[in-house]
């Protein structure tokens, strides 16, 4: 864990490693989302729909891995601390939606995983790698899955325009560096402090 207080004139960015999963995180979620809205929108069965119901499982479960990574990677060496100028309330807020979006990353694969796993079909990782069948068709468990898996994909997706937002009023708004901890590059001041 970095000890280190920051100078309030100083942006402690995140290491490399860091950035590089929270950046493949996002671009998945937002590419396996996509994936997910348009791809139930299409009518009847197509060997486009079936495709996008591939990409959409192996994208989403590339998320889930890269996520325990991430998780594992911010246990070992966690986030570096906030400039002094965020209040503790926005602190808090933070640290908050932070595992708000650390659970829905992994939730919504799961049971993404687990109603597949219902409908009665195994994935084959990138069609070359069976992954784990815990059960059977489960006819039962196929419309309720189904349900919590979108639901819990709806609110993620509001979770990750908030997370966004916050990120980028500090950007504008504040003006106080938050964002550049997530962005390769020098520590650079924040205004008004240099
Ligand atoms: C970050 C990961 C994921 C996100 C953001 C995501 C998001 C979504 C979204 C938005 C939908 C459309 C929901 C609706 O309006 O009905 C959907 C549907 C679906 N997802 Fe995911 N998903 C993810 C991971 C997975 C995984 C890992 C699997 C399976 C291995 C999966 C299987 C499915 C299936 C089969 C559907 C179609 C449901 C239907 O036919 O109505 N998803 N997903």
């Amino acid at each position: 864990m970095s000890k280190a207080d920051p100078k309030a004139s100083e942006v402690l960015r995140y290491d490399y490693v860091a950035q590089a999963f929270h950046w493949l995180v996002a671009l998945g979620i937002v590419v396996t989302f996509a994936l997910g809205f348009f791809m139930t929108g299409i009518h009847g069965i197509s060997l486009l729909k079936l495709k996008e119901y591939n990409w959409h499982k192996w994208l989403g479960v590339s998320v889930f891995l890269i996520a325990l990574f991430r998780i594992g990677w911010d246990l070992a060496k966690p986030a570096p601390p906030l400039p002094k100028s965020v209040s503790l309330v926005q602190q808090r807020a933070s640290k908050w939606m932070h595992y708000l979006l650390y659970a829905t990353t992994l939730l919504v694969p799961v049971t993404g995983y687990l109603y597949t796993l219902a409908a009665g079909y195994p994935v084959v990782y990138f069609g070359w790698l069976a992954l784990p069948v815990f059960y059977g068709k489960q006819p039962e468990l196929i419309e309720p899955l189904r349900v919590v898996h979108a639901w819990l994909s709806y609110g993620m997706a509001l979770a990750v325009v908030l997370h966004s937002a916050a990120a980028l009023s500090h950007q504008f708004y504040y003006r106080d560096g938050v964002l550049l901890r997530m962005l390769p590059g020098r520590a650079q001041p924040p205004r008004g402090t240099s």
